[in-house]
């Protein structure tokens, strides 16, 4: 699936965060949407996944405006993931299974589903670890890469053509954070699905990983091409990036130290665009119209899951029941 964006602009009270960005991720590759913290990573994928209104621009899914149906083909995984802290791995992916697969599916083919995604994402050997987190003692439960993977795992569970994330790798050393990118990649080009994710300052191994990157400072596109051009394209615009530099970090640098670097950076940014023609719809993207239906997630199928799932767990516990109501709610929200 292709999903491509040309001249999003988003205003956010009386503030422009978004400037006319545009980009074109394929299937079977990774994309980065790299910039300093404020650059408006998150907002743009929160409009690429119709979670967020457009002043103006197009979103298009292979060439058709994103609607509510193909919304229900991309997956969003969160920077902030919410977990039962004493449900096993195993545990929460079957609870995620059947909240998230269609009551048709039958409970062997939710559970084939499972496994498949547990060796995609290299989580046999933690299956029966706890999650933990902040409210077990000692933090005990799934270490941080595994958590990631974890997150992950729930939100690819139904299959997506599409998968955006929001710095997954952020709070991983560079060598799990390598593992995570290297496991996205394979499955990106196994599976020909389109990857795009945001990333802060990933070493200079991990910035080779991706396939194209579109870079951000304060709401404004600073480059968007393949990863592999950007030494070259620095070098054409006078900024040579030095061979030492790790890529990632020289040009967040530069983003940083004048802001007379930074409008250069801009300014070729916006003249040398590489767009790759493509033909948008007539049709406006229309991502305001948040009136349809909100039926993915049914009250009944809910409380059958809890019922018979997890009922000691969760329902008769004090912790449990407030975690609940987060995760519910944040699964309603995604939903909606
Ligand atoms: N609801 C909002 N109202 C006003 N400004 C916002 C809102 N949400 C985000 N922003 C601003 O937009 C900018 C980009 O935010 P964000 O996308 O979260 O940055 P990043 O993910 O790159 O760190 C920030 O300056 C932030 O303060
Ligand atoms: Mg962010």
């Amino acid at each position: 699936m292709e999903l491509a964006f040309r001249d999003i602009t988003v205003t956010q009270g009386d503030r422009k965060v978004l400037h006319n960005i545009s980009g074109r991720a394929l299937g079977g590759q990774l994309m980065a949407i790299m910039g300093p913290s404020g650059a408006g990573k998150t907002l743009l994928l929160s409009v690429l996944t119709g979670r967020l209104p457009i002043d103006s621009g197009h979103i298009l899914i292979d060439n058709t405006p994103l609607n509510r149906r193909l919304q229900r083909k991309m997956s969003y995984v969160l920077q902030q993931d919410i977990f039962f802290p004493n449900l096993t791995l195993m545990d929460t992916l079957t609870f995620a299974a059947h909240l998230r697969l269609p009551d048709e599916m039958s409970k062997a083919d939710k559970m084939e589903r499972v496994n498949d995604i547990v060796d995609i994402l290299d989580l046999r050997k933690c299956l029966d670890t706890v999650m933990g987190g902040m409210w077990l003692p000692d933090w005990k439960g799934l270490s941080g890469g595994e958590r990631k993977r974890a997150n992950i795992a729930c939100e690819i569970l139904t299959d997506p053509s599409t998968i955006l994330l929001d710095e997954p790798t952020t709070g991983l050393d560079s060598s799990t954070a390598g593992s995570l990118l290297t496991t996205l990649r394979g499955y990106a080009v196994k599976k020909k699905k389109t990857v795009v994710m945001s990333i802060h300052q990933p070493s200079t191994q991990n910035f080779f990983q991706f396939d194209k990157l579109l870079l951000l400072c304060e709401g404004k596109m600073a480059y968007y091409g393949q990863t592999d051009d950007v030494i070259e394209y620095f070098d054409n615009i006078g900024i040579p990036i030095p061979d030492s530099y790790n890529p990632a970090d020289f040009i967040l640098e530069k983003l940083k130290e004048q802001d007379e670097t930074m409008k250069i950076i801009i300014s070729a940014a916006n003249e040398m665009r590489d767009w790759e023609s493509y033909e948008p719809n007539s049709e406006r993207t229309i991502l305001s119209d948040r009136s349809c239906d909100k039926s993915d997630l049914s009250a009944v199928k809910t409380r059958k899951v809890f019922h018979n799932l997890f009922r000691q767990k969760i329902v008769e516990s004090e912790e449990g029941r407030f975690l609940l109501c987060i995760f519910l709610k944040r699964l309603l929200t995604i939903n909606s």
